[in-house]
């Protein structure tokens, strides 16, 4: 073997090593043979800031509000870290959500929030986003044909994020994240797992807070404190 040859084959093995360990896409110009970027190295060279943000405009412009759900005020798309390890799933915006463009912030996102100060974090360190993306009329329960329409946008920022965890609340972020029918009260407690393409996330089902308010007692505040106990030895 020439020394030209060998010293290629240590810059090609170089290459895939910083493959590896970095997950990067570091390939020297010349190695390069098409002159324009790849979209893979699009996708990479954006933050998931930047990401989650064009995913919010493209939901915008493919449902706007004029056109379903209309009664809905404004969409509440999701909101908190981009780099989140623990994100929490609900099912859709309420009315203080509609009002604010915000997830959880009524009664039950109080409820939420005392739980994720409980569990030692805060709010803004977790993200938090629903499966239906804009408020169904009088808060009926969302329709097949709603949850086929927003739920690809739940997909892409489940995949832009890439949490440790996901904390599915209630029956239908379960029933959707685990392709499962059973009630929430019997998945609750047991670790899923969310699967798309080659990924998979760990996925806790959980009560949804609205309903640990109107059922307060010991037992159900027990089940959803164990239930994050379970979350937290996960993350630590
Ligand atoms: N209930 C939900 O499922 N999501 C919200 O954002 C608020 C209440």
């Amino acid at each position: 073997m020439t020394s030209s040859s060998r010293q290629l084959r240590a810059r090609a093995r170089q290459i895939l090593e910083t493959e590896f360990l970095f997950g990067s896409t570091f390939i020297p110009n010349r190695f390069r043979t098409i002159s324009t970027p790849d979209e893979k190295s699009i996708v990479n060279s954006k933050s998931r800031e930047q990401l989650l943000e064009s995913l919010e405009t493209r939901f915008c412009s493919v449902f706007p509000l004029s056109e379903s759900l209309e009664s809905a005020i404004r969409p509440v798309f999701g909101e908190g870290a981009p780099h989140a390890d623990l994100m929490f799933v609900g099912e859709a915006p309420g009315a203080d959500e509609d009002r604010e463009g915000r997830p959880f912030v009524g009664a039950a996102g109080r409820k939420l929030d005392d739980i994720i100060k409980a569990m030692g974090f805060t709010r803004e360190q977790t993200y938090i986003a629903n499966v239906l993306k804009a408020r169904p009329p009088e808060n009926r329960a969302p329709l097949p044909n709603e949850i086929a329409d927003h739920s690809p946008f739940l997909v892409e920022q489940i995949k832009i994020i890439q949490p440790r965890v996901i904390v599915a609340l209630g029956g239908p972020a379960a029933h959707f994240l685990l392709d499962s029918t059973e009630p929430i009260s019997r998945l609750r407690g047991t670790w899923g797992q969310w699967k798309c393409d080659e990924r998979s996330i760990d996925v806790m089902p959980t009560f949804h807070p609205a309903y640990l308010l109107r059922q307060y007692t010991s037992e159900v505040r027990n089940q959803v404190w164990s239930d994050m106990q379970q979350v937290m030895a996960k993350l630590q």
